[in-house]
């Protein structure tokens, strides 16, 4: 990302400070990497949209043909806002989740959406409301990796999915209540380190190709999400070629067992967004502690945004590198805390799964600086919230060629109190 300094200027100018800043061409181009990897026979990606659910960049993947991961009733529903289309023939829009919750239900009956479950209560829901569909069911393999343990979501202590070894009395459960197994899933990690993500890929596919006899109504497969983005290395780049040669040998390997044609699919989130955006924010303020007995002392730049905005450093320790608009080329100057303004000492973008504060090396920083916390693309205005009662920052949308576009404004008190009611219940 490389708006210029004028540029970033002049929005916050006219948007204040924080905002969201996407940077359209970012995003094309990741998209157009997933399009790659996918670009074969029976091959399909999905965008799992909890990683970004700007309707623009939802409408990008409509049209790249990329369908669509939701996991709750809204995020269908603005899935299908953006030109999504419903039903079930193809599945363009998938549900995933492990509970039913609010209109979830109600929205994948009435969209004829494939829901894709994970807890076998689900099936009991999708029965009584009558439902006699397709289904597919979300597998939990036993193995996986995500790069925190929150987002490893394969083994043990995941919650997400159906046990392997219960997987044949679910199905069994499904068909009993007069739906159809149609597709075998599992997400199994978040992030993770791209060797483990491969390796895992294959061990997923050859289990896969193990039971794949056993569920004749089968037509896809899905490998779920995961696809690394590194956040330290901004040149760094998934071996793409690797990853595609894997998809089509997954695909060769089940179709040979099952003795049919099959889809395989895969659902990123992150990839396709993660550098497409970043948080811009200002500086206001710079500040020191000293070092006593309880500790040393640091030098903090306190700045607009927080974990309202971005959460991931607070939540998981996530690293995002920071730029000092202007002075990208410039040599550090001495080590920050970067802290933002809530009423909470953990509201700091440097740190790590293990300290609190880890400092980084910046180059002079003064107040009225803006700083841009990269990366933010996915999981990030996603992740926000209105803690404190702050309101969610802008989000402008960069097109190529350089026009800025608000595509949500910044909220405002009147958004936050609109829920707020005094109705009697008896
Ligand atoms: N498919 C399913 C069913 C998922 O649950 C997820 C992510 C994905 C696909 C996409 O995974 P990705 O390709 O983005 O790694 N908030 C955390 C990540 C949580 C991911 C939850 N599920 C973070 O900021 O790192």
């Amino acid at each position: 990302m490389s708006h210029a300094l004028e540029e970033l200027r002049r929005i916050a100018e006219k948007v204040g400070t924080p905002f969201w800043i996407y940077d359209a061409e970012v995003i094309r181009q990741r998209i157009a990497d997933v399009r790659y990897l996918t670009d074969g026979e029976g091959l399909q990606a999905r965008f799992a949209m909890k990683a970004c659910p700007a309707t623009r960049v939802l409408r990008e993947m409509q049209r790249a043909g990329i369908w669509i991961d939701a996991v709750s009733g809204n995020e269908v529903l603005r899935a299908l806002g953006a030109g999504h289309a419903a039903g079930n023939r193809p599945p363009v829009v998938c549900f995933t989740a492990d509970v039913f919750r609010d209109n979830a239900l109600r929205v994948v009956l009435e969209n004829g959406i494939l829901p894709n479950i994970g807890s076998a209560g689900m099936i009991r829901d999708l029965a009584q409301a009558g439902y006699r569909g397709p289904v597919s069911i979300r597998v939990n393999p036993g193995f996986g990796h995500g790069h925190v343990n929150a987002c490893d979501t394969g083994g043990p202590s995941s919650k997400h999915g159906v046990w392997f070894e219960d997987l044949e009395r679910t199905a069994s459960e499904v068909e009993a209540a007069g739906m159809s197994v149609v597709m075998l899933h599992a997400h199994i990690g978040s992030g993770p380190q791209f060797e483990e993500l491969h390796d895992n890929l294959s061990r997923l596919a050859e289990e896969y190709a193990q039971l794949i006899g056993r569920f004749p109504a089968v037509e896809a497969v899905s490998l779920g999400g995961g696809i690394p983005h590194n956040y330290r290395d901004a040149h760094a780049k998934v071996p793409l070629e690797r990853l595609r040669a894997l998809f089509v040998e997954c695909r060769a390997k089940l179709v040979e067992a099952a003795g049919r044609p099959l889809r395989l699919e895969i659902e990123p989130g992150r990839y396709y967004v993660a550098p497409g955006c970043s948080l811009v924010t200002r500086v206001t303020d710079l500040k020191e502690t000293r070092s006593n007995a309880k500790g040393q002392g640091v030098r903090f730049a306190m700045v607009d945004a927080g974990f309202v905005d971005l959460v991931r450093p607070a939540m998981y320790g996530s690293y995002h590198r920071i730029e000092v608009v202007g002075k990208e080329d410039a040599p550090t100057a001495g080590e920050l805390v970067v802290a933002g303004p809530l009423c909470e000492s953990g509201d700091i973008f440097t740190r790590d799964d293990a300290e609190l504060l880890v400092p980084r090396a910046l180059p002079e920083v003064e107040a009225g600086d803006l700083l841009r916390i990269c990366d933010a693309g996915a999981y990030g205005y996603a992740m926000s919230s209105n803690y404190n009662s702050i309101g969610r920052a802008p989000q402008v949308w960069m097109e190529e060629g350089g026009r800025a576009e608000l595509i949500s404004r910044r909220e405002s008190l009147e958004d936050l109190l609109k829920a707020e009611v005094s109705e009697v219940l008896g």
